[in-house]
């Protein structure tokens, strides 16, 4: 049922989680209580009984803490709802220190560009060439996003975001980048990957390598230089290249033609670091499964060939693009980094 996501956006559109995390931790508002503090575009006041219904769901789902208390001592009957932030709702809330949340990315999930492509599952299934987004959107979301700025807006920024929340957590325990003087970030967005990696190692030089309306945002950092390019014809050349998210997008045929690219732009014994998810070979229902799956079907609905990948999946178009050796180095909660030598 699309209401709990859809329940969700509506409360991050109207600044809920913001509203609890300032009340503090142990704070319990009723919906009267945060109505008052939503800011209407118009000015009215919002409905704190429909915005009750809202948050009874994402109670129901551990999204918001319900507590039911007493509202009139006089009354024992006639009770209250007050609810609360709890650990899931924090992923939500920019942090502190670093202003990061995975909002921009659930909105962007949950956008009717991606929406109304996931009405069309179906249809890959009855002619492998059918694209849900297409049929839905009557364009690419390549061809969207270099038109639509709101939704380009949106896309860069929940990359941004996320790549910021992996990659800090990906920096503790990885040591891949250690003796490397420069990195090149293919597919890099507006460069957040790469501000992340050189901030911990300051010998390190990147360069930025995506479409040009994508790095004309890019962003400025020091070491960090922006190239504009298209990955199928040819990328720069580095000590090593870095690649997030960007091979679950594509058909077989596609990542072998922007691994080969990769391999070019490679010294000899050099190394593509690739943090992707790595799809198991049997189903099970651990969260990180049903993530990876349900992801899975994301790429299937957005993306023409787009799907997510198991380790001899990733072997075979290594080994096709000339590379001699994959191996799995790390894993970030439902994202792996796996290293593509070069003999
Ligand atoms: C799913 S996003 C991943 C962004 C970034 N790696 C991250 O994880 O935050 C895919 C990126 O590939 C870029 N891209 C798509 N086609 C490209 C091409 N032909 N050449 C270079 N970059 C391309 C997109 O503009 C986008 O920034």
């Amino acid at each position: 049922m699309c209401a709990v996501p859809l329940s969700l956006k509506a409360a991050i559109l109207l600044g809920v989680p913001e509203i609890l995390n300032e009340a503090g931790p142990d704070a319990k508002l009723t919906s009267e209580e945060i109505s008052k503090l939503i800011v209407s575009p118009g000015g009215t006041s919002a409905d704190a009984e429909n915005l009750d219904r809202l948050l009874r769901v994402l109670a129901c789902h551990n999204i918001v803490t319900e507590t039911c208390v007493a509202a009139c001592p006089s009354n024992p009957q006639a009770t209250e709802r007050r609810y609360g932030v709890t650990p899931v709702l924090k992923y939500l809330i920019a942090s502190n220190e670093t202003g990061m949340s995975l909002s921009p990315l659930f909105l962007l999930r949950t956008d009717s560009v991606y929406t109304s492509a996931f009405q069309y599952l179906h249809a890959p299934v009855l002619d492998r060439n059918a694209e849900p987004f297409v049929i839905a959107n009557g364009k690419k979301i390549i061809d969207v996003l270099e038109t639509d700025s709101r939704l380009s807006e949106l896309f860069d920024t929940s990359m941004a975001h996320h790549t910021h929340m992996w990659v800090s957590m990906l920096l503790e325990t990885y040591r891949g980048f250690e003796g490397l003087t420069s990195l090149v970030d293919v597919g890099g967005g507006v460069g957040a990957n790469l501000a992340m990696i050189l901030s911990r190692y300051p010998d390190l030089r990147g360069i930025n390598f995506d479409l040009p309306h994508v790095v004309a945002k890019g962003i400025q950092s020091p070491r960090l230089e922006h190239v504009a390019g298209d990955f199928f014809q040819s990328v720069p050349r580095g000590d090593a290249v870095w690649m997030k998210w960007i091979l679950h997008c594509w058909s077989d045929e596609s990542c072998v033609k922007i691994l080969k690219s990769v391999n070019r732009a490679l010294p000899p014994r050099g190394k593509l670091i690739n943090m992707d998810s790595v799809l198991p070979e049997t189903s099970d229902s651990s969260v990180e499964t049903q993530i990876n799956v349900c992801a899975d079907m994301l790429m299937m609905a957005a993306n023409k060939g787009g799907k997510q990948r198991t380790l001899t999946q990733f072997r075979k178009l290594a080994q096709d693009a000339g590379f001699s050796s994959v191996h799995l180095v790390a894993t970030v909660d439902t994202l792996s980094v796996l290293e593509f030598h070069k003999g």
